[in-house]
């Protein structure tokens, strides 16, 4: 297990709690380096200590990720503290949100970029404690669910390593639901 991404630096973003969290730590359990990025600064720190309990580097970064400047000065104390990111998990994020603006980007190097994700269901996280703590709410969502309960944050971690890892080198443009079978109904 923890060959799978030795010596790999890896970048996740909403990584303070739940689901990025999870997808952090389940990295630094595969042996990468990890940067853990999020708006909430003592949360970060306290989930770089828990990576470095498990052996591995850490870098937390307290980071806005609409913020492009911000992002771009995050990318080079990366590369200065931890060496080039292979794999980006781009997890922050806000269960609604009324405008997006993405920022510019550039590939000026030659790579072989992958890009996939992850199409989740009601994982239980801090995000969905009012949906999971209305029971009409909860139900609407596992009258749909095939599973019949909702996922963990650790849950993730296998498809987030399969799609992050050599297991993958053939796989792009790739959304894996990990839903309990949500969308399929
Ligand atoms: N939990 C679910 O059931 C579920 C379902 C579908 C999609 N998702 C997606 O999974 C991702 C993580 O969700 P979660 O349930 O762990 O949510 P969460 O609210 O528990 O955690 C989100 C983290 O992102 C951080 N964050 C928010 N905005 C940020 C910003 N602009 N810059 C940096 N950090 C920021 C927060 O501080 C927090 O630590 C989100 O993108 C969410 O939309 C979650």
């Amino acid at each position: 297990m923890r060959s799978l991404l030795k010596d790999e630096v890896v970048v996740v973003t909403g990584a303070a709690q739940g689901n990025g969290r999870a997808i952090a730590l389940g990295r630094a359990r595969a042996g990468a380096k990890v940067a853990v990025a999020d708006v909430n600064r003592d949360g970060v720190e306290a989930v770089a200590q828990e990576i470095e309990a498990l052996g591995s580097a850490a870098l937390p970064f307290a980071l806005d990720v609409t913020d492009g400047d911000a992002c771009s000065r995050f990318v080079q104390v990366v590369e200065d503290r931890l060496g080039s990111a292979s794999v980006l998990v781009n997890n922050a994020g806000i269960i609604r949100g009324t405008a997006f603006d993405a920022p510019s980007y550039h590939e000026d190097c030659e790579l072989t970029l992958r890009v996939n994700g992850i199409a989740l269901g009601v994982i239980e996280t801090p995000m969905t404690d009012v949906t999971r703590s209305n029971p009409e709410a909860l139900e609407s969502f596992m009258n749909h669910t095939p599973m019949g309960r909702v996922g963990q944050a650790d849950e993730l971690g296998g498809p987030v390593l399969f799609l992050a890892s050599r297991m993958s080198n053939y796989v792009t443009g790739v959304m894996l639901p990990v839903d309990g079978g949500y969308p399929s109904v």
